[in-house]
């Protein structure tokens, strides 16, 4: 097991997040260095890591190193301490995600839900992430959702256990669908979940809520048609950075009559909820 860390001036840090999260989708493990530079670490196999290009490219400018080491034969037990239990807690509501070797908490009333970091985007710890949820734990449930770059799944079944039905998640990487059967089947809830690459232009399954926490362009690529002839009452749009979120909410007023609800903050990511004037 190999610990590939880039080491970058923190100004930068949060903008070249952004590109790394596309890169190693299991999860980034964030420090800050005690000269104040930020160091992002992904823990991979030789051959499963993103390639030092690709980083290069990602990081761009912002580059100051990058450190390469072999992990211990603890890696496993680092692996564990790293993903710890997220919960998520709004107006009353707690939604709490697991890594499968967390007990499940004893508090009732209580979402728990198991999701294995291992294989897709989506343990929850993400800024982006957690927004959704928070976003999520205020709607009511009213019909069918589709989650759209689902990645492990976490969306998709906390809409599920929330009592959105039916649900689908859709991503255009193959181990993203089959993480998000996984988790939904260890979580006992029934998601759907399906091959689908968003950049082909294709319409998107219609749905009374769509989730999408994915990264600006595409966000800006879907609201150009993709939700004809039925936009959804509600869109929970995440994944952006501050200073991207105001050309998100009018994209999607302009083409789908969606306007902007609600707008969360955490540090520099944002997620908007915008609703149907219908
Ligand atoms: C930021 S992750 C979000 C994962 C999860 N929904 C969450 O909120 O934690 C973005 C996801 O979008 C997927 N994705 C990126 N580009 C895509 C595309 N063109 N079509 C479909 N899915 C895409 C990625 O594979 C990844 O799983």
């Amino acid at each position: 097991m190999i610990r590939l860390a880039i080491r970058l001036a923190a100004a930068d840090a949060e903008i070249v997040l952004a590109e790394l999260i596309e890169l190693a989708p299991s999860g980034v493990e964030e420090n800050e260095l005690p000269d104040g530079r930020v160091e992002y670490a992904v823990y991979g196999a030789a051959g499963e890591l993103p390639a030092l290009p690709d980083l290069q490219a990602a990081a761009g400018g912002a580059l100051v190193e990058i450190v390469t080491t072999e992990v211990a034969d603890d890696w496993d037990q680092q692996w564990k301490a790293f993903h710890k239990p997220v919960a998520i807690e709004h107006r009353g509501r707690l939604l709490r995600v697991r890594p499968p070797w967390e007990e499940a908490a004893a508090a009732s009333g209580e979402v728990d839900l198991v999701i294995d970091p291992g294989q897709a985007f989506g343990t929850g710890a993400h800024a982006t992430t957690r927004l959704c949820l928070e976003i999520l734990l205020e709607l009511e449930p009213d019909g069918g959702c589709v989650d759209l770059g689902c990645g492990s799944g976490v969306l998709a079944i906390a809409a599920a256990k929330l009592g959105w039905e039916p649900v689908l998640g859709l991503d255009h990487e193959l181990e993203s669908v089959a993480a998000t059967v996984d988790n939904a089947r260890a979580n006992s809830v029934t998601v759907a979940a399906e091959r689908f690459d968003l950049r082909q232009g294709g319409a998107v399954p219609a749905a009374t809520l769509v989730m999408a926490n994915l990264l600006l362009p595409l966000l800006l690529d879907l609201s150009g048609s993709a939700f004809d002839p039925h936009p959804p009452q509600l869109m929970i749009a995440s994944g952006l950075l501050i200073e991207q979120v105001d050309q998100v909410a009018e994209a999607f007023s302009l083409s789908h009559g969606l306007r902007e609800q609600d707008r969360r903050i955490s540090g520099e990511w944002a997620a908007l909820l915008l609703a149907s004037e219908s």
